[in-house]
């Protein structure tokens, strides 16, 4: 493993932190379950974002990115071309959009991050096609956590298999340590490299989120200096996870029974 980079020991969690994440990652999934039976067509952005400020108030907990660098909601809720960081407003889902959920619980301190995709009524077969893929990116990512070799082997994966089905990857923003903050080390790209990147070991907690575009990989920012788009236009998914390094291979702490 000459020259690839070992984690620092703080990023190697105790068992008493993980629990903790684990019970934070608990009312997450709680939340983006309650979420899947309630969003539909006609409802607005910020209907979601008012779910997610109650449900997370009921569970005790904090969303994270209420506040968070000045972002103004409790939750981002990306449309169609929008990549990420997208702000809850009064517009409305309707027929055939694609829509990514992100959600970030803070409970007794510990962090969990996760999104999922719907798909609002008659989606387009390019639409679902993405919004499919990128499930199987994060997928094929999440297999490749285990101890003991480079956390690169992670976009090496993703990056292939989009490259297959004629998708690519986003560049400009990744993957990252969370749990006892909202993003450290390390940085989890989503894309192929060369390089040697960090040595994953157990009792690390990362996500992996890739951002699949059926375009280009290029975004831009808008305006409100939040919503991240594709610069041609196209539409972009995205599907989230915390996960655990383990001893033989990887928990998915915000994965439920699913
Ligand atoms: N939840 C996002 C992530 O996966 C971060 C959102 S930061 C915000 O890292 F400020 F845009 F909410
Ligand atoms: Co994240
Ligand atoms: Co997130």
């Amino acid at each position: 493993m000459q020259g690839y980079i070992m984690p620092s020991k703080e990023l190697i969690l105790l068992p008493e932190q993980i629990q903790g994440i684990r019970e934070s990652a608990d009312v997450s999934i709680h939340i983006m379950d309650e979420l899947d039976k309630r969003i539909e067509e006609g409802i607005t952005t910020n209907q979601i974002d008012k779910w997610v400020s109650e449900m997370t108030k009921q569970a005790g907990a904090y969303a994270a990115t209420l506040g968070y660098n000045g972002f103004p909601k409790s939750v981002c809720t990306s449309i169609n071309e929008c990549v990420c960081h997208g702000i809850p407003s009064e517009r409305k889902l309707k027929d055939g959009d694609i829509i990514n959920v992100d959600i970030t619980t803070i409970l007794n301190g510990y962090y969990s991050d996760m999104s999922r995709m719907y798909m609002i009524g008659n989606v387009s077969d390019d639409a679902r096609r993405l919004v499919e893929v990128t499930k199987r990116c994060l997928e094929i990512g999440i297999e490749k956590v285990k101890p003991y070799t480079p956390i690169g082997n992670i976009g090496n994966a993703i990056n292939d298999y989009a490259d297959e089905n004629g998708c690519s990857v986003v560049r400009a923003l990744c993957g990252h340590g969370v749990g006892l903050n909202f993003h450290n080390e390390p940085m989890v790209e989503h894309f192929r490299t060369e390089e040697k990147t960090m040595i994953m070991v157990p009792g690390m907690v990362f996500t992996i989120e890739p951002m699949i575009n059926l375009g280009d990989f290029d975004c831009e920012v808008l305006d409100d200096d939040w919503t991240v788009v594709t610069k041609d236009n196209s539409l972009s998914a995205q599907w989230e996870h915390t996960i655990l390094v383990t001893q033989t291979g990887y928990e998915i702490l915000t994965g439920g029974n699913k």
